[in-house]
C-alpha cells in the first residue's frame, strides 16, 4: 500500500516505518523535525519537511492510500503550561491533516491516542468502555481528535482506528528514544546506568502499590508496530475502532530501576521525590479487544528484554 507517515521521524513513527518497509508498502514520512531527526527515517521512505497544516500539498503529490499519524506534541507538564501548542498541533493540526486526505479521497487512517485519555481509572485493568476523563491537555487533545475521527467515519466514510498506547519502550530496527527534553523512565534510567546523569529520581514511593511506587503498563515498540500493521486494513468504511495496546501486565518504579540495573549491570543512584503531579497510582490496559478482533499478541512481555532492547540501541549510538 502507499502510506503516509505524518510524525515519522520521531521515536514510534520511525519504528512503524521500517516496519511498513519490511511489509512491503510503500512510505513516504512528514514530519516537521520540530522533534524528531531526520536521520531515523529508515533509508528507502521518502521524507518531506513540513507542519500537519501545510500537508496538503504533500499529500496531494504522493497521494497516499492510508495515512498513519504519529505527529504530535507528547509531553505531560508542557501541555499543563503551553496548552495553545497542543491544540494547534494536535487538534487544528490534525483536522487540517484529515480534511487534506479528504481533498485526495484518502480515507483509511491510524492515529496514534493514548491511555491519557482515560485519566484517573475507576478500576485496573482499563477497557476501552472506561470512562474519559483526561486529566491534562495532553490527554485531552487526544481526546478531541478521536472524536473527530468517530464523526469522520460517520460522515465521511473514513475507515479508522485510534490505538490507545500505554507506555512504550524498548527498541527496534536499530531506532530507539532520542528526546531532546526526556521524561520517560527507562531511557532515563539508562542515561543514570550510561553515567550522563547523576541519579534517578523516584516520584513518590507512598502510593498504594506493593512496594509504593506506581505502576505502568509497558509495552514493546516492535509490539507496537505489528498492531499498526493489523489496524492499517482492519476496518471498513465508515467504521471508528478504538483499541488499547498495552501488556497487560503492570511493572512498578521499582521493578524498572532493577531490570535496569541487572541488565546494564550498571549502579543506577535513585533519590526518592515528591509524587508528580498527575500520576495515576496505577495504569494498566486490557487489550483483550485487539486480541480477540485482530488476532494481536505482544511478543516481547518481559521487562528485561524490554530493557536490554532501548539499552543496546542506545549504547549503539553512543
Ligand atoms: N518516573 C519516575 N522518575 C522519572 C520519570 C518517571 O519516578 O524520572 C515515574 C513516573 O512517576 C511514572 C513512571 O515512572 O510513575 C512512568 O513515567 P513516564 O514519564 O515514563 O510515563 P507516564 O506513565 O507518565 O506517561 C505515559 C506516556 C504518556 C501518556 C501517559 C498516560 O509516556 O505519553 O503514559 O498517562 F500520556
Amino acid at each position: 500500500m502507499r502510506v503516509l507517515v505524518a510524525g515519522g521521524a520521531g521515536y514510534i513513527g520511525s519504528v512503524v516505518t521500517a516496519a511498513l518497509l519490511q511489509g512491503g508498502h510503500e512510505v513516504t514520512v512528514l514530519d516537521d523535525l520540530s522533534t524528531g531527526h531526520a536521520d531515523a527515517v529508515p533509508s528507502g521512505a521518502g521524507l518531506v519537511q513540513a507542519t500537519l497544516h501545510d500537508s496538503a500539498p504533500v499529500l496531494a503529490d504522493v497521494r497516499p492510500e492510508a495515512v498513519l499519524h504519529f505527529a504530535a506534541k507528547s509531553l505531560v507538564g508542557e501541555s499543563q503550561v503551553k496548552p495553545e501548542i497542543y491544540w494547534d498541533t494536535n487538534v487544528t493540526g490534525t483536522l487540517a491533516l484529515l480534511e487534506a486526505m479528504r481533498a485526495v479521497d484518502c480515507r483509511r487512517i491510524v492515529f496514534s491516542s493514548t491511555a491519557a485519555t482515560y485519566g484517573e481509572p475507576e478500576s485496573v485493568p482499563i477497557r476501552e468502555d472506561a470512562p474519559t476523563r483526561p486529566t491534562n491537555t495532553y490527554g485531552a487533545s487526544k481526546l478531541a481528535v478521536d472524536a473527530m475521527l468517530t464523526s469522520y467515519a460517520a460522515a465521511h466514510d473514513f475507515a479508522a482506528v485510534s490505538l490507545r498506547y500505554f507506555n512504550v519502550a524498548g527498541a527496534a530496527y536499530g531506532l530507539g528514544e532520542r528526546h531532546t527534553t526526556e521524561t520517560h523512565l527507562i531511557p532515563i534510567a539508562l542515561q543514570v546506568a550510561a553515567g550522563t546523569r547523576e541519579a534517578l529520581t523516584i516520584y513518590g514511593e507512598d502510593y498504594p502499590t506493593p512496594d509504593g511506587t506506581c505502576i505502568r503498563d509497558y509495552i514493546h515498540v516492535a509490539d507496537l508496530a505489528d498492531a499498526h500493521l493489523l489496524a492499517l486494513t482492519a476496518p471498513a468504511a465508515g467504521e471508528h475502532r478504538i483499541y488499547n495496546l498495552g501488556n497487560g501486565t503492570g511493572f512498578s518504579v521499582q521493578q524498572v530501576v532493577d531490570a535496569v540495573r541487572e541488565v546494564t549491570g550498571h549502579p543506577v543512584p535513585v533519590v526518592v521525590g515528591q509524587r508528580r503531579a498527575g500520576d495515576p497510582a496505577q495504569l494498566v490496559a486490557s487489550s483483550d479487544r485487539i486480541r480477540a478482533d485482530l488476532g494481536w499478541t505482544p511478543k516481547h512481555t518481559e521487562l528485561p528484554d524490554i530493557v536490554r532492547d532501548a539499552w543496546e540501541t542506545a549504547r549503539a549510538r553512543r
